[in-house]
């Protein structure tokens, strides 16, 4: 029988941090290491459009983005990693979906209208509306079960099972209804104490930066309002540090939890324990990562040979796609 599939995407806009990394990414490298699946990861270059149309940087960002998942374990020999630009495909496929979904069940979108609100946008596009609809396409063209993403995409999913229900009914059995995979971090606070870590906040910690860097920007952290000074106890559940020692210091969080609690440890002390072990954790990363910069043309090598098995996958599905509809 088939290996299932997973399907992992991400918008190439600059550099990671470590909330794409505990919110999917480290998903990804854990199912790809396991070996029970096939994955396929895309770089989600036209979903960019959306909400930037300035394509200047896009290859570079792209390139950088790739740099970041190979620096963070992903291997290319095992799964395809490509941009969705390349395999013309998911346009297709992304036209097809549109007829089979309501403008009503878009603009009940959640995610839709977070971003709407944190944007402050006052007018949607076509495009921007049919988000959903092209990742959909993006992961119903590698048949893909399960979708490896942070919370916030959790709805997008939904519309993908709604839509590969759609076809299947209307034009016979081509498509599997993929399942969301969450980690216990798919939502990261940042660095400002705001709920979720987002490069357009500026509260975020690169996968990228070096330790003195991460120090500063812990020092400067958000922690909890009501401990204001060294002695005083603090509230661990409302503290984006504690989160970040719960990931990154695993071991310590009990220590940690009751000094904390208890007036006993203050936040400098803690942030420069939390600095320490997301440095020890960053410090392979940004190793790896050198190995990259200094080696382009393996880099976009890799991309290329991606793209190929890619571009195999999506033209057999969308055969199916023709026949099944007697389209195209
Ligand atoms: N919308 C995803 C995000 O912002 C990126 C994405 C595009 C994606 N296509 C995908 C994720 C397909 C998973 C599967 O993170």
């Amino acid at each position: 029988m088939a290996k299932k599939r997973i399907l992992s995407g991400m918008r190439p806009t600059g550099k990671l941090h470590i909330g794409h990394y505990v919110g999917a990414l480290e998903n990804w490298v854990k199912l790809e290491k396991s070996g029970e699946y096939e994955s396929f990861h895309l770089i989600a270059d036209y979903h960019v459009l959306t909400t930037d149309l300035d394509t200047s940087n896009i290859y570079e960002y792209s390139i950088d983005m790739l740099i970041d998942w190979l620096a963070c374990g992903l291997n290319p020999e095992k799964s395809p990693m490509f941009r969705q630009s390349k395999i013309k495909e998911h346009t297709e496929l992304y036209l097809l979906f549109t007829m089979l979904i309501t403008k009503a069940r878009l603009e009940r979108n959640p995610t839709l209208k977070e971003q709407v609100r944190d944007l402050e946008l006052e007018n949607l596009t076509f495009g921007h509306l049919g988000y959903p609809v092209l990742q959909a396409a993006d992961i119903l063209l590698y048949k893909g079960n399960a979708v490896p993403v942070g919370e916030d995409q959790v709805p997008h999913v939904e519309i993908t099972r709604d839509l590969a229900r759609k076809f299947n009914l209307q034009y016979g059995e081509v498509f599997p209804e993929p399942e969301p995979v969450l980690t216990k971090f798919s939502r990261l606070p940042g660095l400002d104490g705001q709920a979720k870590m987002s490069k357009s906040l500026n509260n975020t910690i690169l996968l990228s930066d070096d330790a003195e860097t991460v120090k500063q920007r812990l020092r400067k952290a958000v922690t909890d309002p009501l401990k204001v000074r060294k002695n005083d106890p603090g509230r661990p559940e409302v503290c984006a540090i504690f989160t970040y020692q719960q990931r990154f210091n695993e071991e310590s969080i009990q220590e940690i939890e009751t000094g904390c609690r208890s007036g006993a440890l203050g936040c400098v002390e803690c942030k420069l324990k939390c600095a320490d072990k997301m440095n020890l954790f960053l410090g392979p990363i940004i190793e790896k990562r050198k190995y990259y910069e200094e080696r382009i043309d393996e880099v976009k090598d890799i991309l290329a040979a991606g793209e190929q098995k890619a571009k195999q996958v999506a033209e057999a599905t969308m055969n199916e796609v023709h026949n099944k509809m007697k389209i195209g």
